[in-house]
């Protein structure tokens, strides 16, 4: 199948809020992605089939990093590459200016630690009660 990653679009928002909900306990709001879309457009990239939205990254930048505040594939759309392209994408895109990327991701959530390994991502920490629901977080970082 043939995927494309391109920049955001605000019209992009309701389709990406709809991926988000499906995908996390604690989703962003319509309001927060906004607020994401309107500060941080430049390091947010989306991917999709047709004219239908499959998935997205949303990079944060802090000083001297960056940090991926959300990815997320559709449900019926994983296991075909897609973050992967995605997160490549992202990395082309900031290597020039930022050389570190950090992530937070749920110590429960196997297959997205699996898949930031298998992209390269180093541990770093564990943050203690990171999330609302009172979970840790595990710290991860890559050097470009
Ligand atoms: C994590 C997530 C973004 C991965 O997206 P994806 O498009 O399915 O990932 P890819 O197809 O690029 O997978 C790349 C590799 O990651 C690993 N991986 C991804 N999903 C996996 C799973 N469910 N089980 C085991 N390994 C997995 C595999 O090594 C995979 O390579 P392979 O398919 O050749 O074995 C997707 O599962 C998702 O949207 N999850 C919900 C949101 C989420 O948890 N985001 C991360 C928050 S920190």
């Amino acid at each position: 199948m043939d995927y494309r990653v391109r920049d955001v679009e605000q019209g992009d928002l309701d389709e990406i809020q709809a991926i988000e909900e499906e995908s996390f306990l604690c989703p962003f709001s319509k309001k927060q992605f906004l607020q994401l879309y309107l500060n941080y457009g430049k390091t947010f990239f989306v991917a999709e089939k047709g004219k239908e939205i499959v998935g997205y990254i949303i990079g944060v930048k802090g000083f001297r990093k960056i940090i991926i505040a959300s990815i997320a594939v559709k449900e019926n759309y994983r296991r075909k590459g897609i973050a992967t392209k995605l997160a490549n994408h992202f990395i082309e895109k900031i290597r020039d200016k930022i050389k570190v990327v950090e992530l937070q991701v749920r110590v429960s959530n196997k297959k997205a630690i699996l898949f930031y390994e298998g992209m390269g991502f180093i541990y770093k920490s564990i943050l203690n009660s990171y999330y609302p629901d009172g979970e840790d977080a595990v710290l991860y970082y890559k050097y470009l």
